[in-house]
């Protein structure tokens, strides 16, 4: 069987085609991404309207990319997956429009996905993928959350924040520090130069006893500092700034994960979302899981971010547990929420 995804919910155009065998694991045949970030660049910011139209323009042409590349027909899919949200409702549309048009030309089904079951299945696309039970820490630009996976479906919410995502507080903080949008990346890359115990940053909620977050307090810490810095601060402050940031966020992910994980007895952690390509943070959950015998998987580097890959696995996982509410290729709704 082969599952055609289709994600469009934020600044990423991503089609990608899975095969799933009669037995065995899901493989990836074929993957097309456009990325729009350097026509958001000069915005500062996703602005909503033009995603809807990038992807517009995009999604046929990846399309064909990933047919060709996997040298299969249009009509050799047989279900059709998209981003179902949540999103940008435009954006959302975008995919979930060509998905239900294409399916209905076909007279095949369609599966609608959330993007966030994409971003914690999508270890599984990995060369050593993961086993279940795991906790999962899922860090994105607009979630943060420490869940128990017993299985495809089987979620239990350990955790998440009560405000900002980890991904806001690194995009926030790089915007006070007058890096590019989207900052996590930038932030990253000027860290690297910096003394991340030069500035004396809060961990808010470090000690709540519960596996929750919040970002706001550091953000608001950050933009004292800048303030502090003056108008012209040196590069060393600002990377000394972007490092002490840096620090704060990733050691509230990496202890509340542990707590997480000891709160459930699990030895296994799945790390996704676009955070989860952050070096620093991922140095450090190594670090300190093989002091503690867990086992740490990521998706591969370039499929931390938004991809049609880990749209079509999540469809492609559900359809081989029988999980997935196929629907016939007419209607369909979006749940930007
Ligand atoms: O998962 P994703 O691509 O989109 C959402 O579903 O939100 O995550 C995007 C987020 C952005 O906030 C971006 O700044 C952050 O992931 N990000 C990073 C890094 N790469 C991407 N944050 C820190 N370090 C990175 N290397
Ligand atoms: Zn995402």
């Amino acid at each position: 069987m082969l599952v055609l995804g289709f994600e469009s919910s934020c600044d990423e155009t991503g089609v990608a085609l899975v095969e799933v065998p009669a037995a065995g694991a899901p493989q990836l045949r074929a993957q097309a991404l456009h990325s729009q970030i350097r026509m958001h660049q000069a915005y500062g910011g996703v602005v909503p309207e033009l995603a809807s139209r990038d992807h517009i323009r995009r999604v046929l042409p990846l399309t064909r990319e990933v047919l060709s590349q996997a040298q299969v027909a249009l009509s050799d899919i047989d279900v059709i997956a998209y981003t179902q949200g949540p999103g940008l409702a435009g954006a959302l549309l975008v995919g979930a429009g060509v998905a239900v048009a294409m399916a209905a030309a076909l007279d095949k089904p369609t599966v609608g996905v959330h993007h966030l079951e994409g971003h914690l299945l999508s270890p599984f696309l990995s060369v050593d993928p993961p086993e279940f039970p795991f906790v999962a820490l899922l860090v994105s630009g607009g979630h943060t959350q420490l869940m128990r996976v017993d299985d495809v479906g089987q979620y239990q919410m350990l955790g998440e924040t009560i405000d900002d995502a980890a991904g806001e507080a690194f995009d926030k903080s790089a915007k006070l520090l007058g890096l590019p949008y989207p900052g996590g990346p930038h932030l990253a890359q000027l860290a690297e130069q910096g003394d991340p115990t030069a500035f004396d940053l809060p961990r808010p909620m470090l000690k709540s006893g519960k596996p929750d977050f919040s970002f706001a307090g550091l953000k608001t810490a950050v933009l004292t500092q800048v303030k502090r810095l003056g108008e012209v601060p040196t590069e060393q402050q600002k990377a000394d700034l972007a490092a002490s940031t840096q620090a704060a966020i990733v050691e509230l992910l990496l202890r509340k994960s542990l707590l997480a994980l000891k709160e459930t007895g699990l030895k296994r952690l799945v790390v996704a979302g676009g955070v989860g390509a952050n070096r620093h943070l991922r140095e450090q959950l190594n670090a300190a899981c093989a002091k503690r015998q867990i086992r740490v998987h990521y998706p591969e580097l370039s499929l931390c971010t938004d991809n049609g890959a880990m749209i079509a696995m999540a469809a492609a996982m559900r359809l081989q547990r029988g999980m997935a509410s196929l629907r016939p290729g007419a209607g369909f709704e979006v749940r930007p929420r």
